[in-house]
């Protein structure tokens, strides 16, 4: 990655101007009323709820701290991490699932046709071909899903297996939360998990960048799952778009906090009470960067559409549903641009 490919070259808008950088907490969420069982302190989660609901609208971000994730374990993975993309090319390249390249090794991701300065390794929660599909909608690309066996570095799979347990803790725990702060029940979202899940782990590395100015680690974009729970080392480069004046803001790192954002899933359950709010990451000259997003994600039977609890006369469904599966499956087919949820708006 030493000469400039124009590839990796961003639309003149989409360039990060490293000068003027803008850093601003985004809300930082201290889950603890709901991580120690011996608490039961119901006004503390109310406001708990509150802070939610404000950090969903106004940012579609914030960091949480108090989360019950083990730190020893956070440090695991993060180190098993750098070992892994420590190696060569050749061998990271072995385990790269021919033709669609997901999950498994991949170094040349795509973000809207711009190359991201980046190598990923993703691996899937459940395995896909254990999930039983209805006949009408099989399709074989589905089960030709399956998760790599990475044999370096030592027992790199079993600490993901834990993490990813310890992610999806998190992740229907803020589910609750986001559905209190909707006025809908606490378990609500929990049916479109509990049969399967397409959730996946992500291990992100940033090679240090020649022209910082002209690439992204991650090309500006918005998540279309559910909900998106990252850690970002001490390096940083995330960006997020400020809701109320669409500067882009760093997202300063906080050790052992994770930062969540909602994706487009909640903006359509909602019917935009939430918004899905786009992002993306810097590059740099001096240092490799790592970062690990689980993106929580429903069962491919999901039909997603708002919530019929929210939907009334005064406030009318904004879109149409869609079956989760068959957007996932063509969005990892090569000819498929990324559907916008734009498209699906009424
Ligand atoms: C992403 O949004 O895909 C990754 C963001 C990050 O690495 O900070
Ligand atoms: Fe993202």
């Amino acid at each position: 990655m030493g000469e400039v490919d124009s590839a990796f070259i961003q639309i003149p808008e989409n360039r990060p101007k490293l000068s003027i950088i803008q850093a601003e907490g985004i809300p930082v969420i201290n889950l603890s009323p709901i991580i120690d069982n011996t608490v039961q302190d119901s006004s503390a989660i109310e406001s708990l709820v509150k802070e939610i609901a404000s950090a969903c609208k106004e940012w579609g971000f914030f960091q949480v701290t108090n989360h019950g994730v083990p730190l020893n374990l956070r440090l695991r993975i993060e180190e098993a991490s750098k070992v892994f993309f420590a190696q060569s090319l050749e061998e990271k390249r072995k385990l790269t699932i021919d033709d669609i390249g997901f999950p498994g090794y991949q170094d040349t991701e795509h973000t809207k046709n711009v190359r991201d300065w980046k190598e990923v390794f993703d691996f899937l929660s459940k395995d896909p071909t254990l999930i039983p599909l209805n006949s009408d909608e099989h399709d074989d690309r589905v089960t030709r899903w399956t998760n790599p066996s990475p044999q370096y570095p030592p027992h790199f799979k079993v600490i993901i297996e834990e993490y990813i347990k310890e992610m999806e803790k998190v992740g229907f725990k803020l589910l609750e939360l986001i559905a209190l702060s909707l006025g809908v029940e606490a378990k609500r979202f929990e049916e479109f998990f509990i049969k399967n899940q397409t959730s996946f782990l992500r291990l992100n590395h940033y090679p240090p960048c020649p022209y910082p100015h002209l690439a992204l680690g991650v090309g500006p974009h918005k998540d279309s799952g559910v909900l998106t729970i990252l850690a970002q080392d001490e390096v940083g480069g995330l960006q997020v778009k400020r809701k109320t004046d669409q500067q882009w803001i760093l997202v300063k790192p906080t050790p052992d906090a994770y930062i969540i954002n909602v994706g487009d899933i909640i903006q359509i359950w909602s019917n935009d009470a939430y918004e899905s709010v786009e992002h993306r990451a810097m590059v740099n000259t001096e240092k490799g960067r790592f970062s690990i997003p689980f993106f929580f994600n429903p069962g491919h039977d999901t039909e997603v559409k708002p919530l019929e609890e929210l939907i009334n006369e005064q406030n009318p469904s904004k879109y149409r549903p869609y079956k989760w599966g068959k957007f996932l499956i063509h969005r990892k087919d090569s000819n498929f641009k990324k559907q916008d949820v734009e498209n699906l708006q009424i």
